[in-house]
């Protein structure tokens, strides 16, 4: 089986009532523990790279890790590029291989986010790939621009219609209250998502996806691992996972995870040092974060995301 679309997941799980999890991906061994854990239960699967993981690993190595984990696993997997920041990096993308781009004009007046976004699904859907798109900003770091709080905007429902119809996008990131990186709510403040928003969004956009960026819940568990074993994460807080689910539950379709992957893997390779100082085989200590991985994904995947057994 080849490289998927995420059309036909994304109107399994929007009729479902479940998410597909767009992990992403960095190395062999991220790519190993989410796609192993994949098969495990049996679900499709969204894998994205962003302009700094091309960075780090290079296109075609993230592609044919990618090809090699669809030849090993048997499983629906879309390739995607999260976060593109203009149209030399989506053409790049589609002319290499991915199924998906997003095209991150969120920033841009709305006119002009339309403008890109519109040139972007011209070029990709000539070319068979679909097109992910953002209205509404959210805070937080990628590829390390800092959007603050303040900065950060909800999306406007009034504007959902006008935006797809006009940019012909097949998904649409709507701000409601996430964000990026692992310190996400003010301490002591009770977590909350604009669920108001994404229901008149799904009123306005029948039957059409919706995603969720910024989707880590910053689990306990990995957390208390790094913090035990020399780190210093304080005050990480993240999207309670039943969040998560109430809203796989609704429109949305694709929720992203990468976060939770990083803090994982980092709580498996720190309890590793610690535990065996001596060593200095990386197989070592990578075959203990790749394991976190898997234990992560699965149980996003069951418990959160609900596409077990749907590949
Ligand atoms: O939304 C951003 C993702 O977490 C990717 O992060 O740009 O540091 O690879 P990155
Ligand atoms: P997290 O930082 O919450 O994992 O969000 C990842 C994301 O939105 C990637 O596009
Ligand atoms: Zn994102």
């Amino acid at each position: 089986m080849p490289i998927v679309s995420t059309k036909e997941m994304f109107q399994k799980a929007y009729d479902g009532g479940y998410a597909i999890g767009a992990f992403n991906v960095n190395n062999m061994e991220i790519v190993q523990g989410i796609t192993e854990a994949a098969a495990e239960v049996n679900s499709p699967l969204i894998l994205q790279v962003s302009a700094g993981a091309r960075k780090y690993a290079k296109h075609v190595y993230l592609l044919k890790l990618v090809e090699a984990a669809v030849e090993d696993t048997g499983l629906p997997i879309a390739l995607h590029l999260d976060h593109g920041a203009d149209f030399e990096i989506c053409k790049s993308c589609i002319d290499g291989g991915f199924t998906s781009v997003m095209i991150d004009a969120s920033s841009k007046s709305f006119e002009d986010n339309i403008a890109l976004t519109k040139k972007v699904v011209e070029y990709a859907h000539d070319h068979g790939v679909v097109v992910e798109a953002e209205l509404g900003t959210l805070a937080g770091v990628e590829d390390e621009v800092k959007v603050s709080a303040e900065d950060s905007s909800y999306t406007r429902p009034d504007d959902v219609e006008e935006f797809v119809s006009r940019t012909g996008c097949d998904s649409l990131a709507i701000a409601i209250g996430t964000s990026h990186g692992a310190y996400k709510f003010k301490p002591g403040t009770k977590p909350q998502l604009r669920f108001d928003i994404l229901e008149e969004v799904s009123k306005r956009l029948p039957g059409f996806p919706i995603v969720l960026h910024g989707a880590s819940s910053v689990i306990p568990k990995y957390v208390d691992i790094i913090n035990a074993n020399g780190g210093a994460l304080v005050d990480a807080i993240g999207v309670p996972e039943d969040m998560l689910r109430k809203a796989a539950s609704m429109a949305v379709c694709k929720i992203n995870i990468d976060s939770d992957l990083r803090l994982a893997m980092t709580a498996g390779i720190r309890q590793h040092f610690n535990e065996h100082p001596e060593h200095f085989d990386p197989r070592q200590y990578l075959t203990v974060g790749r394991d976190y991985i898997r234990e992560l994904v699965k149980a996003k995947i069951v418990n959160v995301l609900g596409s077990d057994g749907k590949a």
